[in-house]
């Protein structure tokens, strides 16, 4: 469901403004109407019948496109049983907080029965975003593709596809994930694995009765096409591959960088990659196939393969079974870093080189110890399963989001003592004291002077243990200027950082025991979640908030919120 209108369609009286009009229209933004109705939907996957929460009934999602410049304006109705937002995952949302979506920070919650109209407009941006429930376990089926193209008049920085296929790797649980997640919130413990990987909903030919419904992407001998990968998976890094093809890596979280080739992609849940292929192999079908990167030891996961087929048009052995990539093993945490280390962006911002706000985050899981057995603790030895940073466990407000507190004083929401450093300095990836292993509880800001340029180092800890947490900003994007194994050297490590065509990204994978720093402009005022994109690090409260204050003048400071803003009560 989508209506164009342009901005500068107004009638003219004279022959000369209505020629000066069309030029100007040439050039000028459109603005997008979407109707999205949150419903319960049945679906066949796996031989058996669910009912998923979807938009309008399609799953995967509607996608939305867009050109660079233009304007957004989405009404969302809630006919589900739960209360739900929508966040356009990686769209910097310049002073629209309101629109951007996590449930309790930046909104109160779209109860069923109740409609909100997200409005934005694209500034600056192009490229593959996607768009995603941001409330609780809902953006296990609730999310779609998000695509910005350049310009009217402009375009990519590399020749252009025949084709484009959005191409969204999901996780599906033969359960309602709401309920896969109320289980794991009551005893503590993990939550249960997924039981299939999907791409465009789909799990594929491995898995039980799904090859009737495998995807298959179109490809002409001979044409180069454009895959818009996103990592929907609600709790897993991926590693991708297609049969027989190199993949040209020309876009990653909408930021262009300079191609390179590539046999495997690594993408963590949140990011997104684009990929040019090529058809110059024998005509036939080939397995594009996904599979976790599980980089936690001896932590259960989902051990089975996704696929779909590149099948050239040509091709007339539909019969013959398709070959399937070489895909690496679960924990070859060398070839996840070798893939992510290979970017250099082509973003022509600048990287910020005198630091105002110098952070250290410490990004760890915990676990909250119960003096007996309780069916509440679950976890190993009578314990319930915890996370932090800087060894703040976040807590979400209820009774108020809290930009809505923040824009209205309104006190008792929240604190701004979010530490800049963790409170106690120790070796964050030898082997830890178990002393250290419980962290505090709260909902914690760190207040940013706007345009104050900011590094943050994120920190992984062996708390628990190591693993490979995607760090995803809200309201920016941001220079991946170094990574490192161990703990961060402050003395000796910026001086390998990389100032000059570092990473742009909205998502960071932060290496196992190893850390990863950021920089950015803090340009954008609002209040910004930042949080692992694995849905279950969320819940345990492995996340925080910045609070970013307006600059001067109106063009510096945040707009008014929208009439229809859900409240909380
Ligand atoms: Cu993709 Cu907080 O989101």
């Amino acid at each position: 469901m989508e209506l164009h209108t342009t901005k500068c369609s107004r009638p003219h009286f004279f022959g000369l403004s209505i020629f000066l009009a069309f030029v100007v229209c040439l050039a000028s933004a459109e603005i997008h109407y979407h109707k999205f109705v949150i419903q319960p939907t049945p679906v066949k996957r796996l031989c058996n019948n669910h009912v998923i929460m979807t938009v309008n009934g399609q799953f995967p999602g509607p996608t939305i496109e867009a050109r660079n410049g233009d304007t957004l304006i989405i009404q969302v109705t809630n006919s589900g049983k739960y209360d739900i937002t929508l966040h356009w995952h990686g769209i910097r949302q310049m002073r629209t907080p309101w629109a951007d979506g996590p449930e309790y920070v930046t909104q109160c919650p779209i109860k069923p029965g109740g409609t909100y109209t997200y409005r934005y407009t694209v500034v600056e941006q192009e490229g593959t975003f996607w768009w995603h429930a941001h409330s609780k376990w809902l953006r296990a089926t609730v999310y779609g593709a998000l695509i910005i193209y350049p310009k009217l008049g402009s375009s990519y920085p590399f020749s252009k596809p025949a084709r484009e296929f959005p191409l969204i790797l999901g996780e599906w649980w033969n359960r309602d994930p709401m309920q896969v997640l109320r289980q794991s919130m009551i005893t503590g413990a993990a939550p249960n694995v997924s039981d299939a990987y999907t791409i465009n909903g789909q799990p594929g030919d491995l898995y039980r009765c799904s090859s009737q419904d495998t995807t298959i992407f179109p490809i002409q001998a001979g044409e180069t096409i454009l895959l818009r990968l996103i990592n929907a998976a609600l709790n897993q890094q991926l590693f991708f591959s297609i049969a027989n093809h190199q993949m040209t890596i020309v876009e990653a979280d909408a930021a262009y960088n300079k191609p390179f080739t590539t046999n495997i992609v690594m993408i963590g849940p949140g990011q997104t990659t684009n990929i040019l292929i090529t058809a110059n192999q024998p005509p036939a079908r080939y397995y594009v196939a996904a599979t976790a990167y599980a980089s936690a030891p001896g932590v259960a996961f989902d051990n089975t393969t996704t696929t779909a087929i590149l099948e050239y048009r040509t091709s007339s052995s539909s019969s013959i079974r398709p070959i399937l990539p070489q895909l690496p093993a679960w924990n070859d945490t060398n070839t996840a870093n070798s893939f992510s280390s290979r970017f250099r962006s082509i973003y022509h911002g600048k990287v910020p080189l005198q630091i105002d706000e110098n952070l250290f985050f410490t990004i760890s899981l915990g676990s909250i110890n119960c003096s007996r057995p309780s069916f509440r603790c679950q976890a190993p030895n009578n314990t319930r399963f915890t996370a932090s940073m800087n060894n703040v466990s976040f807590v979400l407000p209820r009774r108020n989001s809290i930009l809505q507190a923040m824009y209205q004083n309104t006190p008792g929401i929240f604190t701004t003592d979010f530490p800049a450093v963790p409170p106690l300095q120790f070796d964050y990836t030898g082997n830890v004291s178990r002393g250290l292993w419980t962290p505090v509880r709260g909902t914690k800001l760190y207040r940013l002077k706007f345009g104050s340029s900011v590094q943050i180092v994120l920190q992984n800890t062996n708390i628990v243990t190591v693993e490979d947490h995607p760090m995803h900003l809200h309201g920016y994007h941001f220079f991946v200027v170094g990574t490192g194994k161990g703990n961060f050297n402050p003395r000796t490590d910026p001086a390998r950082f990389n100032l000059v065509d570092p990473p742009v990204r909205n998502t960071v994978g932060t290496t196992p025991g190893g850390w990863v720093a950021i920089r950015f402009v803090a340009d954008n005022p609002g209040v910004w979640l930042m949080h692992c994109h694995l849905d279950v690090h969320i819940g345990w409260g492995l996340a925080m908030v910045f609070l970013v204050e307006n600059g001067v003048g109106e063009l510096q400071t945040l707009e008014a919120p929208p009439l229809d803003l859900p409240q909380c009560f």
